[in-house]
This record gives structure tokens, C-alpha cells and sequence, in this order.
């Protein structure tokens, strides 16, 4: 089928709106080759950022409109909440976030310079309920080598679930992992409308009532850094 066209449920020829250009708010993972200057990408020399699964972006579109010292980037698998996105940061001509289309794993271990990270944020990652489906699970030995080697010392990986049993897992990763020490959790005040939760699973997990596990650790010490 011609590029632009496609077929509508009753099955006549329909024109594609175009895709609209969202660069520099959003590029995907295969536009970047090598690893990036972040001084190419945020204008502010801030402290970065990164919201590993950003989904529909309420984290980083409040913290950086709260914060507008601080460079915030999300990287997203699902190039549709990826887009989604980075178009209210292009509405709001936000200067200082971005969004990364592709795997996080990916743009960690190839494109995020190390030691370059201030905070490396996971929210609510894919629990891949079924037991032969957990190996998806993002947040791996690997995973947390990976956090380690583009965290700057004193850098901080924060994390909250829902799911228990994916928590225990990340805490038993990271409070064994010599690099790492556990931080304190701060107070989590009641949100005042719909918009003021931490990320939008949150909002969900929290309107249903569930218990959320957050856990947050520090680099102390990291092996030679390639
Ligand atoms: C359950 S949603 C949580 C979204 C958001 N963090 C929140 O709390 O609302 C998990 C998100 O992680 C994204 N994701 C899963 N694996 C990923 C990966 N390897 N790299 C980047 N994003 C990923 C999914 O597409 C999805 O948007």
C-alpha cells in the first residue's frame, strides 16, 4: 500500500494525516549514533534525568516544569506514548525534557555517556505477570549494571511498584549490590486533583487503593566505567 494511505473499517482508501515532525522533542534511538553530549540536546547545563518507561509522561512533564534547572529525558519503547509525550512538551516548548524512542537498555548501554546521570527514575515497570514471561522484566542484574555505569557518583536510582513480588526482586538486587546503599523514602503528601500524582500507574495503583513499594539507592562506588 502506498506510503500515507490505509484502509478504514469499511475498508475504503484513506489518507494518513502526516506524521508530525515532534524533533527535538522526540527522536528514536536509531537516529542517534554514538554517545550523545547532552549539552547537544538541553540547552541548561543541569543536572539529567532519566525516566526509564516514561509511558504518558506526567512525571516529566510536572518535574520539569517544576524544576526548569534540571534536564529530564524519558525513553519509551511504545513510540505512541513516546509522541504522545514529547507533543505536551513541544505545546509547552519545554526547554529542558526530551523523549528517546527505542529500549531503555539500549540507549543506556550505546548512547548514555557514563557517570553522565544525576537520578535514573523506573516507575511501575511491565510486571510480565506469568511466570515464563519474567524474564522481559526490565529491571535485571543487568538492568542495575547498566544504572550503575551511567549514574554520576552519588547518583540515585528510584523506583515504586505495585507489584510486591517485583519489588522484593528489585530490593534484593540492589540491597546486595555493593555499589548501592538504601536511601530513606520521602513522605508522599495526598494529591490535590488528577494531575498531582507521581506518574499516571500511580494515579491508577492509588485510586484503587493498592499498596505501592518505593525504594531509592545510592552510588557509592562503581567499577571502571567504560
Ligand atoms: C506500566 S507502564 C508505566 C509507565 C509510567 N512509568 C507510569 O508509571 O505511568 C511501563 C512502561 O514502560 C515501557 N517500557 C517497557 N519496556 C521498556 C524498555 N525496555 N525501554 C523503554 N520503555 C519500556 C512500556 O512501553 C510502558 O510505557
Amino acid at each position: 500500500m502506498a506510503e500515507g494511505l490505509c484502509l478504514d473499517v469499511e475498508g475504503s482508501m484513506q489518507q494518513n494525516p502526516p506524521r508530525v515532525d515532534l524533533r527535538p522533542w522526540f527522536v528514536t534511538l536509531d537516529e542517534l549514533s554514538g554517545q550523545v553530549a547532552w549539552s547537544s540536546i538541553f540547552p541548561n547545563p543541569g543536572p539529567i534525568e532519566i525516566d526509564v518507561g516514561c509511558g504518558r509522561g506526567l512525571f516529566l512533564y510536572n518535574e520539569s516544569v517544576q524544576n526548569p534547572e534540571r534536564n529530564y529525558l524519558g525513553i519509551e519503547i511504545d513510540y505512541r506514548e513516546g509522541r504522545r509525550t514529547a507533543t505536551r512538551l513541544k505545546k509547552r516548548a519545554a526547554e529542558n525534557a526530551r523523549v528517546w524512542g527505542g529500549d531503555a537498555r539500549d540507549a543506556l548501554a550505546r548512547v548514555v555517556s557514563p557517570g553522565s546521570v544525576s537520578v535514573v527514575h523506573v516507575y511501575f515497570p511491565d510486571p510480565w505477570w506469568k511466570r515464563k514471561h519474567r524474564r522481559r522484566r526490565i529491571f535485571t542484574k543487568d538492568f542495575v549494571d547498566l544504572v550503575a555505569r551511567v549514574l554520576e557518583p552519588g547518583g540515585i536510582l528510584s523506583s515504586a511498584t505495585d507489584v510486591a513480588e517485583y519489588f522484593e526482586t528489585m530490593a534484593g538486587l540492589m540491597n546486595h549490590d555493593p555499589r548501592f546503599e538504601p536511601l530513606p523514602i520521602s513522605e508522599y503528601s495526598e494529591p490535590r486533583h488528577d494531575m498531582d500524582y507521581m506518574t499516571s500507574f500511580e494515579r491508577k495503583a492509588r485510586q484503587r487503593g493498592e499498596t505501592i513499594s518505593r525504594g531509592r539507592w545510592k552510588l557509592i562506588g562503581c567499577e571502571e566505567r567504560t
